[in-house]
């Protein structure tokens, strides 16, 4: 897509409300990564999304919404989706729920995603739009989503209307998206949320994991999961704890060893969750050919991490 847009730069959510109003694109910040958002209700501001990010037409949006208080005038908000809302929202987690309104956008499924982002500039935005903004992660369709606002700039000066300022995120990987449509509830994305965490708020979760949706060809849960995703140009392996510094490689993980091309060494799987996306982009604007991500440690964040690490990989170009 060429870049001819007047793409204004701001820190004013205000601004940004009124764009989304006139039917365009802004760009905004999360507490999880950037978003491309519109009028949910805006069929043609919708579409347009998918056009810049070079989006397969299958793959749905995710509702953004101000409150949560606002999930029952779009949603089914169920017994599972208000007890994991008083415990989890604001926050970096998606609900699939049963549609109730068919004036936001679809992709024609029965259902609609939501979130409730905890970002101050987002939720201020949203209030002020004061209505449902749809927005799936801002990047072209495959590669690393943005954590930075210089790659935000970088990537979509010129393609959208507005670029909203404002903290970057500070978790780094995408929301935890949770089916929450049927009898029993889903994990379809790990994120900050893990499925042990999740647990102790709703027992009834299902050990479903994500690599079982990957392998599920034919009629994949949460569409998105069929796509190449979150992949620099460079080759990405899941090193083991035992691979030693290669020259000719970069490296990210806790507790590196000297010796690599380039490396990015981490205190913690927080750490590891926020600098990935930007280690991506960085390798490639050092046309770097191959990287090694080292396992992340126990607890909270290894779900995610490993989850796309391994899609990375999966990616590799033949
Ligand atoms: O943290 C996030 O979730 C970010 C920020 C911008 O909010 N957004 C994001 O959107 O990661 P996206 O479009 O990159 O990922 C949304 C995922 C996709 O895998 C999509 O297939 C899935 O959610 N999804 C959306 N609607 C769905 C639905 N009705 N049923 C199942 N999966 C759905
Ligand atoms: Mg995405």
């Amino acid at each position: 897509m060429s870049k001819n847009k007047d793409t204004l730069i701001t820190d004013d959510p205000s601004q940004a409300a009124k764009v989304l109003k006139g039917g365009g694109v802004v760009l905004f910040p999360t507490e999880t990564v950037y978003g491309l958002g519109a009028d949910s209700r805006n069929l043609k501001a919708c579409l347009e999304i998918y056009k810049i990010k070079n989006r397969p037409a299958d793959n749905p949006l995710i509702v953004h919404l101000s409150h949560s208080s606002e999930i029952p005038k779009i949603a089914n908000m169920n017994a599972f989706a208000k007890e994991l809302a008083s415990s989890c929202m604001p926050g970096p987690i998606t609900f699939v729920l049963s549609k109730l309104d068919n004036s936001v956008f679809s992709t024609g499924l029965p259902t609609v995603a939501v979130r409730v982002p905890s970002h101050s500039k987002a939720n201020e935005m949203l209030r002020a739009f004061g209505g449902p903004v749809s927005a799936p992660s801002a990047n072209l369709s495959g590669q690393p989503s943005i954590t930075r606002f210089t790659d935000a700039v970088h990537e979509f000066k010129g393609k959208v209307d507005l670029i909203l300022k404002g903290p970057e995120p500070t978790i780094g990987l995408e929301s935890t998206v949770i089916d929450l449509s049927g009898p029993r509830p889903r994990i379809l994305r790990p994120g900050f949320w893990s499925l042990d965490d999740l647990k102790d708020f709703l027992p009834e979760l299902d050990e479903f994991s994500s690599e079982d949706l990957m392998q599920e060809e034919e009629k994949p849960m949460s569409p998105g999961t069929k796509y190449r995703h979150y992949a620099p140009n460079a080759n990405v392996i899941l090193a083991e704890e035992e691979t030693r510094p290669k020259s000719d490689a970069a490296a990210i993980g806790i507790g590196l060893s000297d010796g690599w091309q380039y490396s990015v060494d981490l205190k913690d799987n927080a750490e590891y969750m926020k600098s990935l996306y930007s280690f991506f982009r960085d390798c490639d604007t050092k046309g770097i050919s191959k990287i090694y991500c080292f396992p992340p440690t126990e607890g909270r964040g290894k779900e995610a991490l490993l989850n796309r690490i391994q899609k990375a990989a999966d990616s590799n170009l033949p």
